[in-house]
């Protein structure tokens, strides 16, 4: 029998994006397993939801260590030894260090809540407001060494709409992150995702334009312009 694809999750805070993942487990919708649950944060509800789940769950503080090399050290060993075939950041507030992004390339994704390249790092909500962009939305892309700077997979758009603030525009973002994130991770646990270098592939030919999120939550190819 083939062994299940398995997950494991970094996160540094409430820990939705977890919980979706966990839910489309536990509903049929996405074949693998969240064998880990690892957090910066030892109060982060997203530990408590790993635990709930029965996954092996660890929280390091980067305050014990004296630098961001050792901290990462200590920490991949406990993501190694949960065996993931995939590393997901997902509300992982920290950056991750070279050496152990480049020993997992192509291992490690990041949701992002901007369309990247736009509005990298944080409080990305008010950065697309003060930009006067019309278009919002979040990304899923393969985590490289530059902050969030690595291969797009997948986009979700969110319009801007008149009166938002920060706030409003967060949570319909977020909305979307959810199905984002899940439709990749299917893809990626179907292995018809992949990463050669730093090409992203779909179905092992080169993907030169993200995936888009169509509005019944499938994954899109974007048409190129010639
Ligand atoms: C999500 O919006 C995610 O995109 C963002 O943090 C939130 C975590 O929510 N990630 C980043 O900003 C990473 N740079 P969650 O804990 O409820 O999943």
């Amino acid at each position: 029998m083939r062994r299940p694809y398995r997950i494991a999750v970094l996160a540094s805070g409430r820990g939705s994006n977890l919980q979706a993942i966990l839910d489309a487990i536990a509903q049929g919708s996405l074949d693998a397993v969240v064998a880990g649950v690892f957090s910066d944060k030892a109060d982060a509800p997203a530990l408590a939801k790993g635990r709930e789940s029965g996954a092996v769950t660890a929280s390091l503080s980067p305050r014990a260590f004296a630098s961001r090399a050792d901290y990462d050290e200590s920490l991949f060993r406990l993501v190694d030894d949960v065996h993931p075939d995939l590393i997901v950041c997902a509300g992982y507030m920290r950056l991750v260090s070279e050496r152990e992004v480049a020993a997992r390339n192509g291992k490690m994704l990041n949701i992002h809540p901007s369309l990247l390249p736009a509005f990298k790092g944080l409080r990305t909500h008010q950065q697309a407001l003060d930009a006067g962009v019309s278009w919002h939305g979040a990304s899923v892309h393969f985590v490289s060494p530059e902050l969030d700077g690595g291969p797009v997979i997948a986009q979700a758009r969110v319009p801007v709409l008149p009166g938002d603030n920060a706030d409003r525009l967060a949570q319909r973002v977020l909305e979307r992150e959810h199905p984002l994130l899940l439709a990749s991770l299917r893809l990626l646990a179907a292995g018809r995702i992949d990463l050669a270098g730093s090409q992203v592939r779909f179905d092992g030919r080169a993907l030169h334009l993200p995936l888009q999120l169509d509005p019944d939550q499938r994954l899109v190819e974007q048409e190129t312009t010639p």
